[in-house]
């Protein structure tokens, strides 16, 4: 199949990496001249595990270049997909369209033959029919057929997710374009995969519906979290006790201090904005939205009250910014809710992230950056894990406690066992745990029952 991938942004570009590694003929295009320059040279500009190596790989075997000539590139395509940005509009948070209208429009003017364009952006429900009524205004001799096939990618995971997915949705109403696409993921099937084919419009939704539902999930076990402390419970056994009914599962259930990233906040905000824009209201979702945003707030205090009442002139070492491990992506991260809300109370910040200190940098200019955690922790009042990298379980606590000040604490992420901190000599608040600091945690154990 030859493919052209219109906008190699993070979408666009695991996904025309990976659908060259399993044999196809892909061309990513962008208007950007130095992405497509470094690309060229085999310089991916954004952090994936295992995306330069694929990257470089399919580039040497000749399934894979890179251009700004869209014209040339969806002429020889069978298959065009649309994975450009589709941001929040400035102040109302609806999804900002016009790189995909304009997309359509140039795809209509060089398409040649019969070519299927799919939309892979997360675009409101009816934005195919809208790129259709585009394309057959801008052209209409163009033989297309647009479909919608919504990507569900965690960065971090991209690339896994996107060659050993759960399920693929598709919607499509033309015979042959299914045919097309269901060509284009045959390279993918194994068992377990399911394959939806759907309407354009239930796959738009889909996509959305799956975002809100996922953070519905975590600010549901937050909120569970704050009802634990409060009455003297566990939230991580409440939710391994929750999880554990396979009508609920176990996944998107870890307490913390809010979603954050480049899907669920800017999603759940344009999803809201569509229910009130088509008069079918999606309170829910609603709800979730603004206690994430209150939650992130939040945070902030928990600090000052481990602190005894106030951060001003108090060093606070903060562990991890970006919004979750594994990326160097800040975008809505909790931290920068948190770190602004201390600077205001008169804290001295010294952050360290593995690989967000410079994105980080440029969001938060006014705190100073260290080169480990233990650097960060030095003569530290308080240390917060913000994001839960792997590197901060395995941390010397000996060393952590012997750098800071007063050895406090805060664990927004539930990284370390209590009872360990407190054994260290710590003043430790987690989420969710009601038991009094320093109080040790109860073993949980599930039993398995055998006749
Ligand atoms: C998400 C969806 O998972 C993906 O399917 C979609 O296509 C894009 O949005 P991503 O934003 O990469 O992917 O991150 P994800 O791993 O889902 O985490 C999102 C946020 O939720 C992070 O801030 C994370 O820390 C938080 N989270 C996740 C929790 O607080 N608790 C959880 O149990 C899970």
């Amino acid at each position: 199949m030859r493919i052209a991938m219109i906008g190699s942004g993070y979408v666009g570009l695991v996904s025309g990496a990976c659908l060259a590694d399993v044999g196809h003929d892909v061309v990513c295009v962008d208007f950007d001249e130095a992405k497509i320059e470094a690309l060229q040279a085999g310089v991916v500009p954004i952090f994936e595990p295992g995306l330069d190596i694929l990257v470089v790989r399919n580039a040497e075997a000749g399934r894979l270049s890179f251009t700004t000539d869209l014209s040339s590139a969806v002429a020889s395509a069978d298959v065009v997909f649309i994975a450009v940005g589709t941001p929040s509009q400035q102040g109302d948070g609806h999804a900002d369209l016009s790189y995909v209208h304009s997309a359509a429009a140039s795809i209509a003017e060089a398409a040649k033959g019969f070519t299927v364009v799919v939309l892979k952006s997360t675009v409101p429900v009816g934005t195919g029919d809208e790129v259709e009524r585009i394309i057959r205004q801008v052209n209409p001799r163009a033989e297309i057929a647009v479909a919608s096939n919504p990507e569900f990618l965690r960065e971090g995971a991209a690339i896994n997710d996107f060659k050993r997915p759960d399920r693929i949705v598709i919607g499509v109403e033309d015979d042959w374009a299914r045919t097309v696409l269901a060509q284009v993921y045959r390279p993918l099937r194994r068992d377990r995969l399911q394959v939806q084919f759907t309407s354009r419009r239930s796959a738009e939704i889909i996509k959305y519906a799956s975002n809100a539902f996922l953070a519905m999930k975590i600010a549901f076990i937050n909120e569970i979290a704050d009802f634990c402390e409060t009455t003297g419970a566990d939230v991580q056994e409440v939710a391994r006790g929750i999880g554990m009914d396979a009508r609920i599962g176990p996944k998107f259930l870890h307490a913390g201090p809010g979603y954050g990233g480049s899907c669920f906040p800017k999603d759940t905000l344009a999803f809201v904005r569509m229910g009130q824009d088509f008069g079918s209201p999606l309170r829910l979702v609603e709800t979730t939205l603004a206690v994430n945003e209150q939650r992130k707030r939040n945070m902030a205090s928990r600090v000052v009250a481990a602190c005894g009442g106030s951060v001003r002139g108090r060093r606070i070492a903060i562990l991890g910014l970006t919004f979750k491990p594994n990326t160097d992506d800040m975008r809505a991260a909790p931290a920068l809710a948190i770190i602004p809300a201390l600077l205001d109370g008169g804290a001295i910040v010294n952050a360290y992230d593995p690989q967000g200190m410079h994105e980080a940098s440029l969001l938060l200019p006014s705190i100073d950056y260290a080169e480990s955690a233990l650097a960060a922790a030095e003569g530290a009042d308080c240390v917060v894990v913000v994001t839960e990298w792997a590197e901060f379980r395995s941390l010397d606590l000996r060393s952590l406690k012997a750098a800071m000040k007063s050895p406090v604490m805060v664990d927004l992420r539930n990284v370390f066992d209590p009872a360990k901190l407190a054994a260290y000599g710590f003043a430790y608040t987690g989420i969710g745990c009601g038991a009094a600091p320093g109080a040790e945690r109860p073993q949980s154990q599930t039993i398995r029952l055998s006749a």
